[in-house]
């Protein structure tokens, strides 16, 4: 099969939510219906269930899982489906959001009950941001939910964006009786106690077929008629454009726990989500069918087994063809790198391949070259766009409690920071290491982290700073005077970009009137093109 051939068959998505909406379980669905797992409760979930900070231990067990689970990929009718997780907890969002950098499409999923949430919310700025195409499902039909066209109107008002309706639901709650589809007009009969996926996928003929009114009754029938017309003409005509730039949503309704409406999901989703789209890079725009090969690294996992301080950085290929023991050039640094043992998650194993192509995400072993941001080529200088860190609004000094491993705290730092954990700022003289992150929750992994894998410890002492923001001046006159009278409230970055720590929004308003030409930014980009 020739690269155009492999790129047309790739499709790379997120599958997002807020926390307890369904994601896992509708990641674990569609694996099932893909052939790639057998068993339900294979795929275990990638989350820190409860928010409880002192549960180090889970929060371990799922930093252990949470590799398997990075990516997954399988075939379903030809379709090369790779599916990148993201972390549900709000305090890893920045994770989730550099994870976005790397799919070509989502799946949101909402729980009728709840509606549209927090972080339901947050996650979707995202994609509006980057004109991501977005499927939505929404799940828990099994329960007492919000009324369909209600759900319809907040989905449309709250994440604005246009809403289509694929799949409507027979009934709600303990009356849900499984979903029609508007396209093909038939029925998935919702079927709990059937285990055996043949079963599962009983469908009927078209909304006169007499089954179907033995199956959901006389009254679910009639309102399903009545709510099927009055779709017609509510929502947008679907208009596969519009989806593709992101303004017009396909909403599927289901229960992913009772494998309903998840097959009417991954039919529609291999038909019309994208293939691999050409990838942003401060050169040039490069497109996936070219054929030099060019990948960028938007994830590090360090400390795999904590005895040989390995680490693996995922790589989203862009363009061209990788290749196992391939010398490829690090525009970062410079210089060749060649990978002996590439991986691909296939469900929950993990094995070594040879070739991998546009859209696919690999693991990469690693010692410490690569971080977040780092682009690969055949050798030309490019450095791909869009993996931002963000300001950080919490921030801590780094103190250390044992002056003998201050080696050991200084690596442990540096490592956990690269990994993206949370961002490293230096300041001078002294060398204070301060760490910022956009959760609480962060602060105590890291501490954890640093102790158990680095032996080293410390304090993380508050800091009453509300944000660090990176700057820069048009005028250099007034950037010399800046530095020189506000020395104590700026610290540099790992790549040496200056951060201004500001101790309320107030002050932020009178650094800006005091000096015209300086500008504050807040994300800066995790590499500088040198
Ligand atoms: P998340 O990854 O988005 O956080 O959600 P997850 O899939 O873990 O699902 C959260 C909870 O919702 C789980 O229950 C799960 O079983 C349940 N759930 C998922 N889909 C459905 C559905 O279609 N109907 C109903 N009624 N429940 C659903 P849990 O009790 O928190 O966990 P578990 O012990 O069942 O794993």
């Amino acid at each position: 099969m020739g690269l155009n051939d492999e790129i047309k068959r790739r499709r790379t998505f997120a599958i997002i939510s807020h926390p307890d909406a369904g994601k896992t379980t509708l990641t674990e669905k569609l694996l099932l219906f893909g052939g790639a797992i057998h068993v339900a409760g294979a795929v275990r979930s990638n989350k820190i269930r409860k928010t409880a900070t002192s549960d180090f231990l889970e929060i371990e067990k799922q930093r252990g899982i949470s590799v398997a689970t990075s990516v997954m990929s399988f075939d379903y009718k030809g379709i090369k489906i790779n599916i990148l997780d993201t972390p549900g907890h709000k305090d890893f969002a920045e994770d989730t959001y550099r994870t976005l950098t790397a799919v070509d499409s989502v799946i949101l999923v909402i729980d009728s009950v709840k509606g549209v949430e927090e972080q339901t919310r947050r996650l979707m700025e995202v994609c509006r941001m980057r004109a991501t195409p977005v499927m939505i499902f929404i799940n828990k039909m099994d329960r007492e939910g919000k009324d369909p066209f209600d759900l319809l109107e907040e989905l449309g008002e709250e994440l604005h964006i246009a809403v289509t309706p694929f799949t409507w639901p027979a009934g709600m709650g303990s009356n849900f009786k499984g979903v029609y589809n508007i396209f093909k007009k038939n029925i998935q009969l919702y079927t709990p106690e059937k285990s055996n996926l043949s079963e599962l996928l009983m469908e009927t003929g078209d909304i006169s077929d007499p089954m179907l009114k033995e199956y959901v009754g006389p009254e679910i029938l009639r309102q399903l008629l009545e709510e099927t017309e009055l779709t017609t003409g509510l929502y947008e005509t679907f208009q596969k454009n519009l989806y593709l730039e992101g303004y017009l949503a396909p909403v599927f309704f289901g229960s992913a726990l009772n494998n309903t409406g998840v097959l009417e999901l991954l039919e529609t989703f291999i038909e019309i989500a994208p293939p691999p789209t050409p990838s942003e890079s401060y050169e040039r725009a490069v497109s996936p069918d070219e054929t030099d090969f060019s990948g960028y690294i938007f994830k590090i996992h360090a400390n795999l087994d904590p005895r040989h301080r390995n680490r693996m950085a995922f790589m989203r290929v862009c363009s061209g063809v990788f290749e196992r023991n391939k010398m490829f050039y690090h525009t970062r640094l410079k210089r060749k790198m060649r990978f002996s043992s590439p991986a691909e998650f296939i469900a929950n194993t993990r094995s070594t391949i040879d070739e991998a192509y546009p859209g696919d995400v690999i693991g990469l072993y690693d010692t410490g070259s690569l971080k977040i941001g780092d682009t690969l080529t055949e050798g030309e200088f490019l450095h791909f766009r869009g993996v931002p860190n963000f300001a950080p609004e919490l921030l801590r000094e780094v103190i250390n409690r044992d002056p003998s491993k201050s080696k050991q705290l200084d690596k442990g730092v540096r490592q956990l920071t690269d990994e993206g954990l949370a961002q490293l700022f230096l300041q001078q003289p002294g060398n204070r290491k301060i760490i910022g992150t956009v959760g609480e929750l962060q602060f105590d992994v890291i501490k954890f982290r640093l102790e158990h894998e680095y032996g080293a410890l410390c304090d993380l002492q508050p800091l009453t700073y509300v944000k660090a923001l990176w700057f820069t001046f048009d005028d250099p006159s007034e950037l010399k005077e800046f530095s020189n009278r506000k020395a104590s409230l700026i610290a540099y970055d790992k790549d040496n970009a200056p951060v201004f720590f500001a101790e309320s929004e107030w002050m932020i308003k009178i650094m800006r009137d005091a000096y015209p030409s300086l500008r504050f930014h807040k994300a800066a980009e995790s590499f500088r093109i040198s």
